[in-house]
């Protein structure tokens, strides 16, 4: 049996043990116990550690030779082609919070909305669903895309739908309001970052509102096997200083396997052009 354990998760589970003996001993000896139970499945042995609270990871691990190699399209067009939409730790089956803070605008259903890295998120069919018309989903992932057009039927002929890299991504269209769910703390250079605010800054109109969420400081270190960064009230209004910050405040999202991951939530507005 032994024989047929890919050496890849060999090697990843002793690196996790190595890990844990230096920061967690109670982990360590868990995994050590997991270990000896014939639990050779990382993903298995991440997921029971996160339900007995060390979470600070989530979905597929990657080593440390495709992190240096990281394209965000290789990547994530890998994790749509091998999970289920409900098998991810962000499924969220109602965008209430989103939803929430959209409705707060008071943006007209003529309004424009951008969702960036949108995955096959449902917020899509709520939108349509309340009545708004011009709806841009965007994801670096098509296999991400074609799953929500599938979900969505002859509705999705009422979206439109871009496969582009956030920080890629042009257009000489301008939009009222542009959601961001866990996309932005995958960017961790600070160019990439750089360029993500600058992108909101072209595409937002005057008075265009932005929903960020992200991770949060007290939230997971990694999500789907890649470093993030976390963020605080106070970095996202320093990072989008250029904006009037509306609100910011935390909330725990529980992925389907039950652990429990803190984001935080941001609001801001694009400064009207002055007269
Ligand atoms: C954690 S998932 C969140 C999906 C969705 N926003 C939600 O809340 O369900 C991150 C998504 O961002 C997309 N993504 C990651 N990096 C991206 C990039 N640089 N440009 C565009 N999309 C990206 C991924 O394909 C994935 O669908």
């Amino acid at each position: 049996m032994f024989s047929s354990i890919n050496a890849s998760r060999v090697i990843n589970s002793i690196l996790l043990i190595i890990g844990l003996l230096i920061f967690k001993p109670l982990a360590y000896f868990i995994a050590f116990m997991m270990l000896a139970a014939g639990i050779t499945n990382y993903c298995l042995m991440e997921k029971i550690l996160q339900r007995i609270g060390f979470q600070n990871t989530c979905s597929t691990p990657v080593s440390q030779a495709e992190m240096q190699r990281y394209d965000a399209k290789e990547h994530w067009e890998n994790i749509y082609k091998t999970k289920k939409s409900n098998e991810v730790s962000w499924y969220q089956e109602n965008p209430k919070i989103s939803l929430t803070l959209i409705s707060e605008t008071n943006l007209g259903k003529d309004a424009k909305i951008i969702d960036v890295g949108a995955g096959d998120s449902n917020l899509v069919d709520n939108l349509l669903a309340i009545g708004f018309k011009r709806i841009t989903v965007l994801d670096v992932s098509s296999t991400a895309l074609h799953q929500a057009k599938k979900r969505l039927g002859d509705r999705a002929n009422d979206v439109t739908w871009v496969v582009s890299d956030v920080r890629k991504f042009e257009t000489r269209d301008t939009y009222d309001l542009w959601h961001d769910r866990a996309v932005l703390h995958f960017l961790t250079e600070k160019k990439d970052i750089r360029t993500y605010v600058e992108k909101i800054q072209q595409l937002l109109k005057p008075n265009g509102y932005f929903i960020v969420s992200a991770f949060s400081e007290n939230g997971p270190k990694k999500c789907s096997g890649l470093d993030i960064k976390q963020y605080s009230k106070d970095s996202m209004i320093k990072l989008f200083s250029g904006f009037t910050h509306i609100k910011s405040f935390e909330v725990e999202h529980a992925t389907p396997w039950g652990a429990r991951q803190i984001f935080i939530y941001s609001m801001f507005k694009k400064r009207g052009n002055k007269k």
